[in-house]
């Protein structure tokens, strides 16, 4: 990754914290891109963190955030945010997320951080949705450098491999570094399959 991404991260970055304003409820997905956000908003809006002037009677922060994954949970609370589940009485303003690809007419592939799912329910609970990603992610078309992710639950996902390999060739199953199947937060399988060229994308 070279600085010129870096830097481009970060003022994707910048440009989003700046649509967030005190006393929202938001959406924080996950990845390089996102967790560049979590941090500038703990500059902006965090909580000192214990043991640095807060106190547990402190007021909470001005801002509250739902996490799509356990990384980016740990980050927002690390940089003082006051992190809220989706328990069916949130409403999110706005939610904030990277891609791994971004076409357009905005449409994206996301995943290659595993962890789809959640930022797509996240995603769906806001009012709002912006993507916050570097140039090099746009594309002429979705698949062109990057394989789509596709969650499974565990249960026959062979089976399951089969069927989506029948719309979208060569679902492969993701492995860690060490060998051992890649697992979401949600305790589930990722399929990286490749995008065919003439693919309906819809
Ligand atoms: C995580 O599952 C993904 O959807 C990320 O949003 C995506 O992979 C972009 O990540 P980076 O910002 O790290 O490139």
């Amino acid at each position: 990754m070279s600085h010129a991404d870096d830097a481009a991260r970060a003022a994707a970055a910048a440009a989003a914290v700046d649509l967030v304003s005190p006393g929202m409820t938001i959406g924080l997905g996950s990845g390089r891109a996102l967790w560049k956000v979590v941090e500038l908003l703990g500059t902006r809006f965090g909580a000192a963190p214990e043991g640095e002037g807060a106190s547990s009677s402190a007021p909470r922060g001005p801002l509250r955030a739902v996490a799509a994954s356990s990384r980016t949970d740990e980050l927002a609370r690390a940089a003082g945010i006051d992190v809220v589940e989706l328990d069916g009485s949130v409403e999110l303003d706005l939610a904030l997320d990277g891609a791994d690809e971004v076409d357009g007419s905005l449409r994206l592939i996301k995943g290659g951080g595993g962890a789809l799912l959640r930022e797509k329910i996240v995603v769906s609970a806001a009012r709002r949705f912006v993507v916050v990603a570097e140039n090099r992610k746009r594309v002429e078309r979705l698949g062109e450098g990057f394989r789509l992710p596709v969650e499974v639950v565990k249960f026959a996902w062979r089976d399951t491999r089969r069927r989506v390999g029948a719309l979208v060739p060569d679902a492969t199953l993701r492995l860690r570094e060490d060998g051992e199947s890649y697992v979401t937060d949600e305790g589930h399988f990722i399929l990286d399959c490749t995008l065919p060229g003439d693919a309906d994308l819809e």
